[in-house]
């Protein structure tokens, strides 16, 4: 099988590559990047007026199976990811049964390699249950394809089980990914803590409960010398721990999502469901200084912790809404809408942050052009406009605050190993 894919703005960053390029396809690898390819009968797919980049990676996509099919699973999860332009999502564990043994953890590979459209790397859990009071048996979850650990959805509220986990991880060379939450701090809390919070009457979760467990375990991690990842970073204190652990050599990397960068407070205002979210949307003070660290390096990759829910689990009052917002396949016109074609955020950065920027953090081999690498592509449209309309998702969750928001530049194409699986509004 062989394809072309002809005329494109190549942007590349892991090879400084930004050119108008062509790119050969033979058996499912990058077999050339360069000017001028043509060859008789080989399919050629006319890119010209399209941006063109290494795959899309999200490393935070919360899958549901087993469990909670009901509200996604790894085919609608895989199909929403491939029309989001993402070639490869990280499963995380917080399922039913959570992803806390071997078993379960090869059930996910196995289910997605048959029935995944894009790559599905699962991330285990750190504690058995999540119940944060015994370690999973990481090296078996390692075994079974494990890239990374973690308990998202809930702290890990036990100084020394982190500890103990952070030890063990670094034995295996992957990253521990912290959801960073003081439970007490945060407790009943339904929206960022703020003038917002008081005008509206809601409880707030204060930036602190977010802060103190970011502090805790980038202490952590240089006491034990191993990778923490910070996930959903959300407020200015954090940006301020990770740049400043960073200067320090500490083994730091974060993640910051589509809504945390481009949606304020203020909208939970509309008391509707779809803008709870955990961490919760924060002020614009906050926002400006994500963006800040996103500019500064400080920000290694966004991550869209898509959230899918049922209906019943958002059509109820805001205090009972399920925390969380579909966002697989919003994530890529929302940053290009809202972060690149305002000035934010160079083309270039915004393609670093989902390719070499999550790979990097994963330590997987992904993210670039490189010749001989796995074939995985996604191709922008920089003039498609495109309301956004949850019924037209792939996701099951049509739980998205940018319902009906007008977004200019979509994704256009994916390829997964050098198959086509998503072309202009249909995954194949
Ligand atoms: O909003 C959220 N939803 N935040 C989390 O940490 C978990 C997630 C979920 O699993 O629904
Ligand atoms: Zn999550």
């Amino acid at each position: 099988m062989r394809l072309i894919i002809k005329g494109g703005r190549v942007i590349d960053p892991a090879n400084n590559i930004d050119e108008l390029l062509d790119i050969l396809i033979a058996d499912g690898k990058i077999a050339a990047v360069e000017a001028g390819i043509s060859e008789v009968n080989t399919e050629t797919i006319d890119a010209r007026n399209k941006i063109v980049c290494p795959g899309f990676i999200d490393m935070h996509v919360h899958l549901r199976e087993p469990g909670f099919e009901y509200k996604e699973d790894i085919v609608s999860g895989t199909k929403a990811a491939a029309a989001g332009g993402f070639t490869t999502i990280c499963a995380m564990p917080n399922t039913d049964p959570p992803v806390d043994n071997f078993v379960t953890a090869s059930y996910i590979v196995d289910r997605a390699k048959i029935l995944g459209v894009v790559n599905v790397l699962p991330i285990g859990t750190i504690t058995k249950k999540q119940a944060g009071s015994e370690l999973s048996a990481i090296a078996e979850l390692v075994d079974a394809g494990c890239v990374a650990v973690s308990d998202d959805g809930k702290p890990v509220v036990r100084a020394d089980i982190m500890r103990n986990a952070l030890e063990y991880a670094k034995m295996f060379s992957i990253p521990v990914l912290s959801h960073c939450e003081d439970i007490d701090l945060a407790k009943g809390g339904l929206m960022h803590e703020g003038y917002f919070s008081t005008i509206y009457g809601l409880k707030g979760i204060p930036t602190a409960a977010e802060e103190l467990m970011a502090a805790r375990d980038i202490i952590l991690a240089e006491l034990t010398g191993a990778h923490i990842h910070i996930c959903h970073a959300s407020t200015k204190g954090s940006m301020d721990l990770v740049r400043n652990a960073k200067a320090r050599g500490i083994n730091v990397t974060c993640e910051v999502t589509p809504h945390h960068l481009t949606l304020s407070d203020e909208i939970v205002g509309s008391y509707d469901t779809f803008t709870k979210v955990n961490p919760p949307l924060r002020s614009s003070e906050h926002i400006s200084a994500l963006r800040a660290a996103l500019q500064d390096g400080t920000v290694d990759c966004i991550a869209t912790d898509h959230a899918p829910h049922n209906f019943e689990s958002k059509d109820c009052e805001y205090e009972l809404a399920s925390f969380g917002i579909s966002g697989l396949e919003t994530a890529i016109a929302v940053v290009m809408d809202k972060l690149v074609n305002t000035g934010v955020l160079k083309i270039n950065e915004m393609v670093g942050l989902f390719t070499v920027g999550p790979a990097k953090v994963l330590g997987i081999d992904k993210g670039s052009l490189t010749l001989g690498k796995i074939a995985d592509i996604s191709i922008i449209d920089p003039e498609a406009r495109k309301v956004v309309n949850p019924n037209d998702f792939y996701s099951k969750g049509k739980n998205t605050p940018y319902k009906n928001m007008e977004l200019k530049a979509w994704p256009w194409m994916t390829i997964v190993n050098g198959q086509v699986v998503y072309r202009e509004g249909k995954v194949i």
